[in-house]
């Protein structure tokens, strides 16, 4: 039997495109990019990274599915069936998500545990100083619990299958999670804080409104819109799920006749929608009520989530109690549909290269990453104690603390140095070796034309790579001079 009629797959154009968004939308839309909009003058970030996911988003995008389509298999081995010497560029793509899976269950855990914390006594969550949610994550057993649940699920529905699985949870999750965040950010909105006097309205202002100045009203520099325009980039190629092999997987599990331009320009449209409306919800949020907390975001990271927001819901008074669990489950859909994603692109290579059962290679796959989970778990405890080390990237005063967990060095591994260095070297696969041409025939099959692709072709070949590289260097801290 062909290995073609035994392979899973999706059932048709809008079973993949949602699947593909639930790996897209995730933590980067809900948290990364209301960050990076507030740290980079508001709409003129937006704007930036419009252009970007036009132009960039759209050909790595591309890129990533065609592969998987036309080899029709998972990333280990679609690298070699393209071309044998590239066997290496499958190997290391498997170890982004392999690293991912084993801190992502882990935050996803954190969020389960908000669902319930938000419920049952908001105020202590919502403490102003993220006691709260250092006790929690420095405990011993609670955040292995909660990591475990959020795992099992997420290996539930790997278990199920890419059609009775992904797919069906897919398509139920990734409407509900669309109502419910249009709602809140329109909550948000027409919400006003009467001490203040300010208004969501304002808020949103303030976060569409192109500013070349920092929420200090300090002026942007020529190294600051360079920055800018790097960590666009680089919010968009993890936003977006490329370069970790999950879009090449998924695409091998797309037929024949779905028209890939349309699906790409479908997903593109789904994430950037979210990250913008998770901007309207969180920008605004945190500039009713008060400037001090849009300063502080401008930090970034889980501290928004976990810290600000809880904060900014309690001050809602008795309609924040009811958003805030709200808000929290809509954080989970978004990133259990991510973490499926990663856990397919291991499950999906494994038993397409080992040849054994998938079912089988799921269990035996979660069991691993639960075990990698706890020890990243433990990272946060005095169990293995917070790691010293300086990571390249780091800024001045974070080098000051030199104070990282396991789950901040993972994360600049596949992040900031594999994740650029594998779309550097697929684009030098496509663009030079085997030429764009290869992958415009895959998406010209059965017919369908192909919009951009003097665009891609360029894109490809010369515009990526480019900024592929100063993306590795500025991994390297190479431009930290710049200040
Ligand atoms: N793309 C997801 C997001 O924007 C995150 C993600 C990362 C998904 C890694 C899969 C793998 O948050």
């Amino acid at each position: 039997m062909s290995t073609q009629t035994k392979k899973s797959s999706f059932s048709g154009g809008i079973g993949f495109v949602l699947a593909a968004a639930g790996s897209a939308v995730g933590l980067g839309n809900l948290w990364r990019f209301p960050t990076l909009a507030s740290k980079y003058g508001g709409g003129l970030f937006l704007l930036v990274y419009l252009g970007l996911v036009l132009t960039f988003g759209f050909s790595l995008l591309m890129t990533d599915i065609a592969i998987g389509r036309k080899t029709g298999k998972s990333s280990l081995d679609a690298y070699k069936t393209i071309n044998p010497k590239w066997n290496f560029l499958g190997k290391l793509t498997f170890v982004v998500p392999s690293i991912i899976i084993t801190y992502y269950v882990v935050i996803g855990g954190w969020i389960l545990k908000y669902i319930f914390a938000s419920t049952t006594n908001l105020s202590a969550a919502a403490d102003g100083n993220g006691e709260f949610f250092t006790a929690f994550t420095s405990s011993k057993a609670p955040p292995i619990f909660w990591m475990l649940i959020f795992l099992a699920i997420t290996a539930f529905i790997v278990f199920c299958g890419v059609e009775k699985g992904i797919e069906r949870f897919s398509k139920i999750i990734m409407p509900v999670l669309f109502v419910m965040i249009i709602g809140i950010a329109l909550f948000v909105l027409f919400a006003k804080d009467e001490t203040t006097g300010r208004t969501g309205w304002k808020g949103f202002l303030h976060y569409v409104t192109p500013r070349l100045t920092d929420a200090e009203g300090k002026k942007f520099t020529i190294a600051t819109i360079m920055q800018l325009v790097l960590d666009a980039m680089s919010q968009l190629f993890f936003s977006l799920s490329v370069a970790m092999g999950i879009m090449i997987t998924y695409g091998s599990y797309v037929k024949k006749d779905v028209d890939l331009g349309k699906s790409v320009k479908q997903i593109e449209i789904f994430d950037t929608l979210v990250a913008f409306l998770a901007g309207m919800m969180v920008v605004p949020a945190t500039y009713i009520f008060s400037l001090e907390t849009t300063k502080i975001m401008t930090k970034g990271g889980p501290g928004v989530i976990f810290i600000i927001l809880p904060q900014i819901f309690e001050k809602m008074g008795a309609i924040g109690k009811i958003i805030a669990p709200l808000f929290f489950v809509m954080v989970a859909f978004a990133a259990l549909t991510s973490s499926v994603s990663i856990l397919e692109a291991i499950v999906g290579s494994c038993a397409e290269t080992f040849k054994i059962n998938r079912k089988k290679i799921c269990l035996i796959i979660s069991a691993i990453a639960l075990v990698a989970a706890i020890i990243v778990c433990l990272g946060f405890t005095d169990v293995l104690g917070f790691i010293k080390v300086v990571l390249p990237n780091d800024d001045a005063i974070t080098a000051k603390e030199a104070s990282h967990n396991l789950l901040d060095i993972l994360d600049y591994i596949s992040n900031y140095l594999l994740m650029p260095i594998i779309s550097l070297l697929t684009c030098i696969l496509i663009g030079w070796v085997v030429k764009p041409k290869w992958v415009i025939d895959e998406v010209e099959t059965e017919g369908v034309k192909f919009g951009r692709k003097k665009l891609y072709a360029f894109m490809i070949k010369y515009a990526a790579p480019v900024v592929m590289i100063l993306l590795i260097l500025q991994s390297l801290g190479a431009f930290k001079f710049l200040g």
